[in-house]
């Protein structure tokens, strides 16, 4: 591949977070629970979120050490319960009071903030009444979008509704690691995907109504999918993955509803599963003036997957310790996920495939041309992090990250329209369903006393926004 290096002038280096992995201070300034709470609690878990990264009381340090290292934008999201502890009634003002002084520090760092709405925290009494299969949470999501428009939309100039709305139920009713830890529930995850996709829509909507001086969009992680041979049974296995994945959402947020091909893999999933969805002409109404106006696509990536047809069962095994080939991945009505032996993985089993990032830059450019703008929105490796003597030196993240930006360099020579990378993550944060040994920031942080070091990828971004250009 030829490689390109310079990166366009107004590109934003950027670092990701999000509030219930950094945060911490779960119990503190009225702040009321989350689905992952109780989920976090429960017996035999081996981890909690108190007090993870700290952030919330060590925000002015980080966005410091931002601004030092070069970083000029920063992904953040709001934890709907600390704003409103119920997901709806009252305001909680501690909230809205942090939100505010951690969006003026963003801005006083020059670290831009991007901010997400939800990052998979429903508020825990909307969890336990359907989560989103129940169709009252649309307007209650609406109800503290709006909120939050008011409050924050003066300074924040990008929101993103939804973070990766496929991993809420691939992972809570597919691979059972996310709560409510349910599993091959295929009819139930797309349902949920829909009931998403309304809530999104109705946000933008309601965002652009408001004629604030922002972009509103949504950040969906988008999987590569690959046929591991040329087999007609492969390549429709791999069709059915990424409909489900990737393409259902898609359509949705930029074709305004769901293409009949996409809608023909979707029903065969849902028909060999048992399933139905539910959709209403309204829905579709909000979808078609949403994806008029919605101003950006944030695409998170890290792997891609190879398929091979499976007849049998559902079979999952989540390898969640970073015990390398434990994953087990095939779905009925789907296809399995398998190794391919020529392309090497991480710990914890994620292929490590560039390649398929660039090929997700240019599927959006040909199948969704309305999109705007792309930022990556995350990509990043899980490593397991030495520290030695205050020095970490996570070379195996620096390629990774430089394999992977070369692909984005690429696409944009191609001419597709991306403004910003922002690295998940920038602090070593918790991970959903590894904890605390699977690290990816830019910067270490100790979990016994808080103290944050800058790894050798820190350095190496530095130098990189400075040059802007990938640098070796
Ligand atoms: C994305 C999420 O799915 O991937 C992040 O938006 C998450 O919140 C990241 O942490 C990495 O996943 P994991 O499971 O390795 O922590």
């Amino acid at each position: 591949m030829a490689t390109f290096k310079k990166f366009p002038e107004d590109f934003i280096f950027g670092g990701a977070t999000a509030a219930y992995q950094v945060e911490g201070a779960t119990r503190e300034d009225g702040r009321g629970p989350c689905a992952w709470d109780d989920y976090m609690n429960r017996p035999g878990s081996r981890f909690t979120a108190d007090p993870a990264s700290d952030f919330y009381h060590k925000y002015k340090e980080d966005l410091q050490l931002s601004h030092d290292f070069g970083v000029n934008g920063i992904r953040i999201s709001i934890s709907w319960t600390r704003i409103l502890p119920e997901g709806k009634g009252a305001i909680n003002q501690a909230g809205i009071d942090y939100y505010n002084d951690l969006i003026n520090e963003c801005i006083k760092q020059g670290v831009e903030p991007f901010v997400t709405l939800h990052h998979f925290d429903t508020p825990l009494p909307f969890f336990n009444n359907g989560h989103w299969l129940n169709r009252d949470l649309i307007d209650y999501f609406v109800d503290y979008a709006k909120i939050c428009f008011e409050n924050f939309g003066d300074r924040v100039k990008k929101w993103a509704t939804f973070n990766e709305p496929w991993s809420i139920p691939q992972n809570g009713y597919i691979a059972g690691n996310f709560p409510p830890h349910k599993q091959f529930d295929m009819p139930s995850a797309i349902q949920m995907m829909h009931i998403m996709m309304v809530a999104h829509a109705k946000a933008v909507n309601l965002y652009k109504s408001m004629n604030l001086p922002g972009q509103i969009g949504i950040v969906h992680t988008l999987e590569g999918k690959v046929a591991m041979t040329d087999k007609p049974e492969d390549i429709h296995a791999r069709d059915l993955d990424d409909a489900m994945a990737n393409r259902f959402m898609l359509d949705a947020c930029f074709h305004g509803g769901y293409d009949d091909e996409t809608m023909a893999l979707i029903n065969e999933i849902l028909e060999k599963n048992d399933g139905k969805l539910v959709t209403y002409p309204e829905d579709f109404e909000e979808f078609k003036k949403a994806a008029e106006q919605i101003d950006f696509l944030g695409m998170n990536y890290y792997s891609s997957h190879f398929l091979q047809a499976h007849d049998g069962e559902s079979m999952i095994y989540n390898n969640s310790t970073g015990e390398k080939g434990t994953s087990v991945f095939a779905l009925k009505g789907v296809g399995a996920r398998v190794c391919n032996p020529e392309v090497p993985t991480t710990d914890w089993d994620w292929p490590i495939y560039p390649v398929g990032m660039y090929n997700q830059l240019k599927r959006i450019a040909r199948d969704y041309p309305n999109y705007k703008t792309i930022y990556i929105s995350e990509n990043g490796m899980g490593y397991k992090d030495d520290f030695i003597d205050g020095k970490i030196d996570d070379t195996p993240r620096i390629e990774y990250v430089t394999q992977h930006l070369e692909y984005i360099l690429k696409a944009v020579a191609e001419g597709v329209n991306v403004k910003g990378y922002y690295i998940w993550s920038l602090m070593d944060v918790l991970s959903w369903s590894n904890g605390y040994n699977k690290r990816y920031g830019l910067f270490y942080v100790d979990y016994n006393d808080q103290k944050r070091y800058p790894k050798k990828s820190a350095y190496w971004y530095k130098l990189m926004t400075e040059r802007k250009e990938i640098v070796p």
